[in-house]
């Protein structure tokens, strides 16, 4: 954890790590990737990892590329997934899987049949979730009783979504799907997202962000009441403990305990 300059601790809503500014956050994101890919190989010969939309993930991927990272990653033993998606083309650049393969996974040595985006031509949104639940169940080892990623990165939306669990969605209360396929009315658009009970389950769950834009919502999530329908990135409660808030300072500004 080279680049944390302090950590807060707030118990079971997760560990705060703080960094001084968005390029360090993008460098210790890429440290932890490697950090946990090569702890999962070491395991279990491969490694599970969710990648997430939004702008911190993509200059996190563009250092993997870099030398320097992408000789210290294990990508042939890699798995790549993706905790939600639009539904879009591949070749959209509002694809999240589509903007990850044009910044870094089709610039490295991970084999094709390891990227696993969501269809999203000629299958219904609902087949499609149904199609991923099933590929993240046959490929994603289980840590008792459901699949468990090695790595899952989330975002936190500035309305204080995460993965496409969108306020007052049904989504963010789903107990037993692991995938699901959903209109997000605010947005007037179609999700796929993982739901609770899959991202619960991974072993290391890290949510990103960066910027004075989070900073008051990061303060709700963290030091509000509890409300989930309202602030669906508290839903996040891995059964593993965590999880990890890898934040730039200027996120912090605006929680009620200041790092240490
Ligand atoms: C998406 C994302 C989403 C994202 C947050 C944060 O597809 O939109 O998966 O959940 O992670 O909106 O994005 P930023 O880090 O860019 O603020």
């Amino acid at each position: 954890m080279a680049e944390v300059i302090g950590s807060i601790d707030y118990g079971d809503r997760g560990r705060v790590q703080v960094v001084p500014d968005a390029d360090a956050l993008a460098r210790e994101a890429a440290e932890l990737f490697i950090a946990k890919a090569n702890e999962a190989v070491a395991r279990s010969g491969k490694a599970t990892i969710a990648l997430s939309g939004g702008s911190t993930p993509k200059q996190m991927g563009r250092l993997l590329a870099q030398e320097g990272y992408r000789e210290r990653v294990p990508w042939e033993n890699l798995h790549v997934f993706w905790g939600d998606e639009r539904w879009v083309p591949l070749d959209s650049e509002m694809s999240n899987a589509g903007e990850a393969m044009r910044t870094f996974l089709d610039l490295v040595w991970i084999p094709a049949d390891h990227v696993h985006p969501f269809e999203t031509e000629g299958i219904t949104p609902e087949e499609s979730a149904s199609r991923y639940e099933s590929l993240v169940r046959s490929t994603v080892g289980q840590n008792g009783a459901r699949p468990a990623f090695d790595l899952i990165l989330l975002g936190m939306g500035d309305d204080g979504h995460t993965a496409s669990l969108f306020p007052g969605t049904k989504v963010v209360n789903e107990r037993d799907r692991l995938v699901v396929a959903h209109e997000v009315p605010q947005l007037n658009v179609t999700r796929l997202t993982m739901t609770p009970p899959l991202l619960n389950a991974g072993r290391n769950v890290v949510f990103l962000a960066a910027g004075p834009g989070k900073a008051s919502r990061l303060a709700e999530v963290l030091d509000g009441p509890i409300d989930t329908n309202r602030l669906p990135a508290q839903v996040i409660r891995p059964t593993n403990g965590g999880p990890t808030w890898l934040v730039d300072l200027d996120a912090t500004t605006s929680l009620a305990k200041q790092p240490e």
